[in-house]
């Protein structure tokens, strides 16, 4: 057993208070992982597990990359922190630049943030103040859609659509569209056929509230923590077309979406959908070190650089925003993404990735299976009186088996690194295939 697992094998668990974890039971039966490279973890116990998800939808391009490791040790010896609030460094403005270069058509303008929650509520405040500078102040309300995930900032859970995350706190002023999940459309193979008329739901939220006072729609172009929902053919599209009638910014996440994860830089190119702005995060640095990134149309920046030249234009940022170690980090992760042409990888092995998990299609109490690009879920039928206990079942058998997969409710949601080969997807399809073989 090496230093990592022999010091994670006398950890005291009591004392970290553990993110979106059942803590007692987790720490009753501990999974734990102490090393990780390419495609693969180390566990505490010595076994291999792969990793089908990427972390947490956000190591994109496989676990210790060097160059990114050179990248973050050069960067601190350099600079390791300066302010970016009324003084520069170069990195950031230069990581700006490249970003711009692989941005959606016109989303050019980058405010940098350290999280996905963080990018979400810097792109809500955004499109308020976007109204705001134009002279539509009242325009304060914002839509979200149910099943939506936008991080656990009060815009987020405001927005958002997961119950469990809204219920207990005081909220924004949001209303929501229908999510797109339809029965009719299970076993759908990339975008489902049925369910563009929701995104006329916005029509009737129009109605409801009055377009004037209504900033912004925000929607992830395919729903990832509430159940991995690839938007139904010409939905965005409708979407898109409604924001522009009633002058309300459309805002994608694309926490999950960006950097390849569906074959193309961002979602917004590969279903050819432009928003008004695109909140990232996790696969911008390849997860390494916490960064976030808004991107915003000219349209939007462009409104807000008005008035006397020497007031701030965005009351707005983090002592982290453009870390330049973050940034470092960043350009790294930039270089591999055109070097190994990963998103292009990532599209090449899309078709094996919908086949293999098609073919789990046949398993007891498996009612769908949802794909694009390198993401993917499987649904099961809830346990009479004992609902998401399937998902957490499959979700512990899978790591017991070699796999990380993610569990929320009664589904698991995969999305490995684009780096992954086709007998890689094979294997998570057998390992998958022993373990909801096995579910009660
Ligand atoms: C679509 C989406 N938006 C926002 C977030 C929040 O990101 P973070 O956990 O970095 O705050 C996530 C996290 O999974 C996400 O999936």
């Amino acid at each position: 057993m090496d230093d990592a697992a022999q010091l994670a094998n006398h950890t005291d668990l009591s004392a970290y208070w553990m993110p979106f974890t059942a803590n007692r039971q987790f720490k009753a039966a501990p999974r734990m992982v102490v090393s990780a490279s390419g495609m693969y973890y180390q566990s505490d116990d010595g076994r291999e597990i792969l990793d089908g998800t990427a972390g947490l939808w956000c190591v994109n391009a496989g676990h210790a990359r060097p160059e990114i490791a050179a990248a973050v040790h050069h960067q601190l010896m350099t600079l390791d922190y300066a302010s970016s609030f009324n003084s520069g460094h170069p990195i950031a403005f230069d990581f700006a630049s490249r970003l711009a270069k692989i941005a959606p058509p016109g989303l050019d303008r980058v405010f940098f943030v350290n999280s996905g929650s963080e990018a979400a509520d810097t792109a809500l405040k955004m499109a308020i103040a976007y109204h705001r500078a134009r002279g539509e102040g009242q325009r304060t309300r914002l839509i979200g859609r149910e099943r939506g995930y936008h991080g656990v900032g009060f815009g987020g859970i405001s927005v958002g659509g997961l119950v469990n995350n809204r219920r207990a706190y005081p909220l924004l002023s949001a209303d929501h569209i229908r999510h797109t999940a339809d029965p009719a459309n299970a076993f759908s193979r990339g975008l489902p056929d049925h369910g563009v008329e929701r995104a006329d739901d916005l029509e009737q939220l129009v109605a409801l509230h009055g377009a004037e006072t209504i900033a912004a729609v925000m929607v992830e172009p395919v729903a990832g923590a509430g159940g991995v929902l690839p938007p139904p053919k010409g939905y965005l599209e409708r979407l898109r077309a409604l924001c522009d009638k009633h002058g309300i910014l459309l805002i994608f996440d694309e926490v999950i979406t960006g950097f390849g994860r569906l074959g193309a830089p961002f979602a917004s190119q590969l279903f050819g959908v432009t928003p008004d702005i695109m909140t990232t995060a996790k696969g911008i640095t390849n997860a390494t070190i916490p960064l976030g990134a808004v991107f915003a149309s000219r349209k939007v920046h462009d409104a807000l650089m008005q008035g006397p030249e020497t007031v701030t234009e965005f009351f707005h940022g983090y002592t982290y925003s453009g870390h330049p170690v973050a940034c470092a980090a960043g350009l790294a992760t930039l270089d591999i993404y055109a070097r190994e042409d990963l998103f292009a990888h990532a599209a090449a092995r899309s078709a094996d990735w919908e086949t293999a998990l098609h073919s789990l299609r046949d398993l007891p109490h498996v009612i769908d299976i949802r794909n694009v690009g390198l993401m993917g879920a499987i649904e099961f039928a809830p346990r009479p009186g004992a609902p998401a206990a399937r998902g957490y079942e499959a979700m512990v058998g899978a790591f017991e088996a070699g796999l990380t997969v993610r569990f929320a409710g009664d589904f698991i949601a995969l999305s490995p690194p684009l780096i992954i080969t086709a007998e890689q997807i094979g294997r998570i399809a057998e390992i998958l295939r022993g373990v909801i073989s096995a579910l009660d």
